[in-house]
């Protein structure tokens, strides 16, 4: 199993939109996938249709009284299951708190999961807390979304060197979204990036009204526009993820299981 986050400080930058389409993506490629919700938004949750009702709440799943395996349930998807979050979750970072080992909970939540598995996202809420620290311990690739602004090129500034003091760093997979190519200023940002980094995604998510539209419908992109431009991007962006985290393309993964 991969374990894949989406991660920003920043919020509204489409760390959501994210995840769900690309978990949406893993599913329908074959992979038994699992969704967490962290965010007591519980916008992941909402957009996928499962109730954000938690029994025992967040703080039952830290503390060791209920498993992931409990706390899952299908989505309307083969293959997709999702961990919803509800209103409690904004007390998680107390929760984490209290534990022994406050950073690696989460980890510990997802590892029994392993062989369930191929793929687990994890949607963070935004901010720096012991939720989102416990979610880069947890990661084997993270994903950020960076809508192109200086600000937000210094955010992935202090996010590689905080990722870089850690004994086993997760990979970083910056991509560009909300991007409006006839922006110069985007352009520009982009670009430089690119010269900089290596690491950051070729693909890029365009802004699009249609992506606000998952609202609506509550459901993934590919399911109601699957011929839109913003479709295709965040398709060429699951064959990046899949690529960078080392899974098999689908055929040679279907081959093995
Ligand atoms: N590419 C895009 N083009 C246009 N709108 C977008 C795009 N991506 C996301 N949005 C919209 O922007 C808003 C924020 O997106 P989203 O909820 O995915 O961000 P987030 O980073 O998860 O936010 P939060 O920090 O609150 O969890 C939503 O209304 C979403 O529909
Ligand atoms: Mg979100």
């Amino acid at each position: 199993m991969k374990t894949l986050a989406t991660y920003n400080i920043k919020g509204g930058v489409g760390k959501t939109a994210a995840a769900v389409n690309l978990a949406y993506l893993a599913a329908r490629g074959g992979r038994r996938t699992l969704l967490w919700d962290l965010d007591p938004q519980g916008a992941a949750s909402y957009l996928l249709r499962v109730r954000p009702r938690v029994k025992g709440g967040g703080k039952a799943l830290v503390r060791g009284r209920k498993t992931l395996e409990e706390a899952r349930k299908p989505t309307e998807f083969e293959n997709l299951d999702l961990v919803p979050a509800d209103f409690t979750y904004r007390n998680l970072d107390l929760a984490l708190d209290a534990t022994k080992r406050p950073t690696e909970r989460i980890a510990r939540l997802v590892d029994p999961l392993e062989d369930e598995y191929d793929v687990a996202i994890l949607d963070c809420p935004p901010g720096i807390s012991l939720v989102s620290e416990n979610v880069v311990h947890a990661t084997d690739l993270l994903l950020v979304p960076l809508i192109p602004t200086t600000l937000s090129v210094r955010t992935l500034e202090q996010l590689t060197e905080f990722v870089a003091d850690l004994t086993h760093p997760p990979t970083l997979l910056p991509f560009f979204t909300m991007v409006d190519g006839r922006k110069r200023l985007h352009r520009e940002i982009t670009g430089e990036l690119r010269a900089q980094r290596k690491d950051v995604a070729a693909t890029v998510i365009p802004a699009l009204a249609l992506v606000e539209q998952m609202a609506v419908h509550r459901a993934p992109l590919p399911v109601f526009a699957p011929r839109s431009r913003v479709t295709r991007s965040y398709e060429a962006l699951w064959e990046e993820v899949r690529r960078r985290a080392g899974l098999r393309a689908r055929s040679a993964a279907a081959r093995t299981r």
